[in-house]
């Protein structure tokens, strides 16, 4: 039986929880979103097929739309999701069902998972470490449990906030990011930069360039902020209160694990 999972992850979450579904169903292909989206067309042929993704601004990220189109399905294969979390997962898993049956397919089990919150996008939205644990720990407990389900091929349940408050709340939350406020201009990096090229070469959407011995972000910005994370020198801040924060990766994940 051929298993397929499928993840994108900034700063690990949803990659640390894709390795452990991994671990315990066995025989699995692990493929990384940012690299399969960059197909024209991608042909599948498995069994069982996750999608596993961090929520942004109450949606799936736009990578994982943009990967969800171009997939084609041989076949009617067993498909869940996971939605790693802040807290506020609003409708990205409605979303992965509702592109999923534009491929004739559905989502047969959506689960949303609470995890440590990397986004400073606009408001810090980050946790303490204390939090960090709270929740990592946590979810060791819960991602047993929905792997008990996914190796049962459970169907019918997909979480979130479907609500007609989150849905204006998304349209607000993704204007605000991407249209107003645009990441790509607020970053900036501090004297401690050795222009290493690791922002550069972690970035999904090859958004950043090196040039001149100057950091420049473009316009192609997921807002995922891996860049921002994972700066060995803590160098890139994005806009004015991001200097004290201390930045954030899953403790199982290194950045090899995110860049390859
Ligand atoms: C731009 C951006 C927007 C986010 N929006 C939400 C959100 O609407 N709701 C929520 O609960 N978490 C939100 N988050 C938090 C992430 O979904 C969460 O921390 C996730 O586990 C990160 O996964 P990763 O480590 O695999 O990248 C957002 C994060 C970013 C960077
Ligand atoms: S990752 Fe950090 S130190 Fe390396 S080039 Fe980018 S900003 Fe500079
Ligand atoms: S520039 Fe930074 S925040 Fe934007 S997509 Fe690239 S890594 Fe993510």
């Amino acid at each position: 039986m051929k298993k397929s999972l499928f993840y994108f992850s900034a700063t690990g979450n949803s990659l640390a929880i894709t390795r452990e579904i991994a671990n315990k169903l066995e025989d699995c292909q692990l493929i990384s979103i940012a690299e399969a989206v960059k197909k024209d067309k991608y042909d599948l042929h498995s069994d069982i097929v996750g999608i596993l993704f961090p929520v942004y601004c109450l949606d799936i990220p736009k990578i994982v739309k943009e990967f969800l189109k171009k997939l084609n399905f041989n076949g009617n294969p067993y498909i869940f999701a996971i939605a790693t979390n802040n807290g506020k997962p609003g409708f990205a898993l409605d979303s992965v069902d509702k592109l999923l049956k534009e491929k004739n397919q559905k989502l047969d089990l959506g689960y949303t998972l609470i995890m440590p919150g990397n986004s400073v996008v606009i408001q810090d939205h980050t946790n303490c470490r204390e939090e960090q644990i709270v929740r990592l720990n946590n979810s060791k407990v819960i991602i047993s449990e929905m792997i008990k389900d996914i190796q049962k091929k459970k169907k019918g349940i997909i979480e979130g906030d479907f609500s007609v408050k989150a849905r204006i709340k998304r349209l607000i939350y993704k204007l605000a990011v991407y249209k107003i406020y645009k990441p790509q201009n607020h970053f900036w990096i501090t004297e401690e930069c050795i222009l290493c090229g690791i922002c550069k070469q972690i970035c999904p959407k090859d958004n950043i360039t090196l040039k001149n011995k100057e950091v420049r972000w473009n316009s192609n910005c997921e807002a995922c902020l891996a860049c921002f994370h994972w700066c060995p020198q803590s160098a890139i801040n994005l806009g004015k209160n991001t200097m004290d924060k201390i930045r954030y990766h899953h403790p199982k994940i290194n950045l090899d694990d995110i860049v390859k």
